[in-house]
């Protein structure tokens, strides 16, 4: 083992926001931003917020987060735009249990939901090991990730193979591209998060997080 290398420091690693729109191309799947989230603080301590809806279409057609219940009408159209109905939706992901992420499951009865830890077919819950952190697939481009932190059982979807690498679409492991301020203030496990953080920023090319737009991550930068 080389001495001089310390590899319990990740390599230094560099965000920016993606400029690109909200498309990213990929084979099998394609992601669509539906909605950017977004959080703005008002001055009597409330915010406004609301949790980022994306869309991945190929061989499967799987929503990550479904808005707040407000964002129904708004959904519905999207879809539509789409040439999607609820009940071509496959699986629909609540990346974790907040009302701005999860406000329209019941939109989708006949999906395959899965809810942070849990993962259902209508009333059958099926066996995973997501809360043990082991990742679930869905199939070899698309799979569940275990990113507990902001909530104990937050898990985030992986998607290989896009026209920008690795995207993960991540909820509220990240509230946006700089949120250094934020998170942890949010957050349930400010320790277990930072650890998921890492993990996701030494694995993917570009997150997609809960509260803000896309963004590029650079490994292995200077500064
Ligand atoms: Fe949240």
């Amino acid at each position: 083992m080389d001495p001089t290398k310390n590899t319990s420091v990740p390599c230094p690693v560099k965000t920016e926001p993606l400029k690109d729109g909200p498309e990213i191309a990929g084979q099998p799947y394609s992601i669509t931003i539906l909605k950017e989230g977004y959080c703005q603080s008002l001055p009597d301590g409330s915010a406004h917020a609301d949790g980022t809806i994306s869309l991945l279409q190929g061989p499967k057609n799987i929503l990550v987060d479904t808005g707040g219940p407000w964002d129904r009408d708004f959904l519905l159209s999207r879809l539509k735009e789409k040439g999607l109905d609820p009940d071509d939706m496959n699986i629909v992901v609540g990346t974790h249990g907040h009302s701005d992420h999860i406000g329209n499951l019941g939109l989708f009865p006949g999906a395959t939901l899965i809810v942070g830890c849990d993962i259902c077919q209508g009333d059958l819950y099926l066996p995973n090991q997501l809360a043990e952190g082991e990742p679930y697939p869905i199939d070899d481009h698309v799979s569940i990730l275990p990113t507990p932190g902001h909530t104990g059982r937050d898990v985030s979807v992986l998607v290989k193979g896009t026209s920008m690498g690795t995207v993960l679409v991540a909820g509220d492991l990240f509230e946006r591209c700089t949120d250094e301020d934020t998170w942890k203030e949010l957050s349930e496990n400010p320790a277990v998060q930072v650890v998921s953080r890492q993990k996701a920023l030494q694995t993917a090319d570009v997150i997609i997080p809960g509260h803000g737009g896309p963004f590029r991550v650079s490994r292995n930068v200077e500064n």
